[in-house]
């Protein structure tokens, strides 16, 4: 939970930097998210439907009179720390291909081309999201640098920021300092999603709504046990076919092509293209299929938007793997029978393993979640899953 990551990042702080009695250090939290239904809409100026999640991270942070900024992160699941020290009044540059503080580096650079100015700071990091598994680990801590970064400037300059603007600047670390062209669905879910609702975004305007989970519907995480690495996928690659796509059919973004026109211009198109587009255009369909499943206390309705959307992710996208198909069949059997069909199941995030996302009746919940332990404890070393609490929607 937030506060005990808050305690923990200050006491890190502490630790390794001297006392936090210091009444200039400061804290801050962001969460991970789970994405409910819009996947690879995002950056085809489509609709998402995110959720902000109880875990993510921590940090704590206060000035130095140089120019250095000294960090230690810590993974409250590791022994180790990580550590990363830079002048901020030199060009910051980014480091070999997996190095951690790359994203720090990163949204740092975005905010002083910005023209943002900072002092040097000692900084540390507190985070449980398990990385590789599609909950948005790095959008919550390059979210998170940011809040801590404008909570130390306290100054006008940070009050007039708004969630769109963090989330840009998030993003351009990723796009510049991590080789992940993701659109910006992870943070702004980390910067503006409010705990224990769905939100709605519209990722051509940004404009967002909050729309309230039902008690009667339940959530729930698990991780397949196959790790992935998005900047190392075939992400980028599908961002290209998409765009591609759209530039044939003379618009900027899938959003503004719709079935009917998809259907005329089959013929001047691959097979492959044509499925790629399919989705994100039925994908767009399923988002607002499931707002209204939501608004209607509907858990068949929302199921059967989630069982279609990781079809067409499976088939038409080709963004998931056997393991997660395998998951997913299970749980929606599980439902089948436990919940009379009163939910389902799909990947979720960026695809090529990592999560999936259940919903279900409430009342079938605790049956629906033994059988997916279970299943996994015979699969995977250590099972992750993510219940009511760390999904923050839906108290049954
Ligand atoms: C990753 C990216 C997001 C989004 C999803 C797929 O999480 O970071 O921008 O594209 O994949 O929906």
């Amino acid at each position: 939970m937030s506060d005990t990551l808050i305690a923990q990042a200050r006491a890190l702080l502490s630790n390794t930097h001297g006392s936090t009695q210091d009444a200039q250090s400061t804290a801050v939290f962001a969460p991970g998210r789970v994405n409910l239904i819009g996947e690879h809409t995002d950056y085809n100026d489509g609709f998402v439907l995110p959720c902000a999640l109880a875990i993510g991270t921590a940090v704590a942070i206060k000035p130095r009179s140089d120019h250095i900024i000294h960090t230690v992160s810590r993974h409250v699941a590791a022994s180790g720390l990580l550590r990363d020290k830079f002048a901020i009044d030199r060009p910051i540059d980014r480091q070999s291909k997996d190095f951690w503080g790359n994203y720090l580096r990163g949204v740092i650079v975005a905010m002083q081309q910005s023209g943002l100015r900072f002092p040097g700071a000692d900084i540390a990091i507190v985070g449980d999201i398990p990385q590789g598994v599609g909950l948005s680990s790095s959008a919550s801590l390059t979210v998170a640098i940011i809040r801590a970064m404008l909570a130390m400037g306290r100054s006008s300059q940070s009050s007039r920021i708004t969630a769109q603007q963090i989330a840009r600047w998030a993003q351009w670390s990723e796009h510049h300092f991590a080789d992940c062209q993701c659109g910006l669905m992870d943070q702004m879910a980390a910067a503006a999603a409010s705990p224990g609702e769905a939100m709605l975004l519209d990722c051509r305007s940004l404009e967002s709504r909050q729309i309230r989970v039902p008690p009667a519907i339940t959530i729930l995480v698990a991780h397949s046990g196959v790790e992935r690495k998005l900047a190392t996928s075939e992400y980028n690659l599908r961002r290209q076919q998409c765009t591609m796509v759209a530039q044939r059919l003379g618009k900027t973004s899938l959003r503004d092509i719709d079935i009917a026109l998809l259907s005329t211009r089959a013929n001047d198109m691959s097979e492959l293209d044509l499925r790629r587009a399919r989705h994100v255009l039925t994908e767009g369909t399923r988002v607002a299929r499931a707002v209204k499943a939501i608004e209607n206390e509907d858990p068949f309705e929302l199921g059967r938007c989630l069982r279609e959307s990781h079809d067409s992710l499976r088939y038409d996208f080709e963004v998931s793997v056997p393991q997660v198909d395998a998951l997913v069949e299970h749980l929606n059997h599980t439902i089948d029978h436990e919940a009379n069909g009163c939910g389902g199941a799909r990947m979720t995030g960026g695809g090529f393993g990592g999560c999936v996302v259940v919903i279900v009746k409430s009342s079938a919940a605790s049956a629906v979640e033994a059988e997916l332990r279970r299943y996994l404890s015979s699969r995977v070393a250590k099972p992750l899953v993510l219940t009511t609490d760390q999904t923050l929607v839906a108290t049954a």
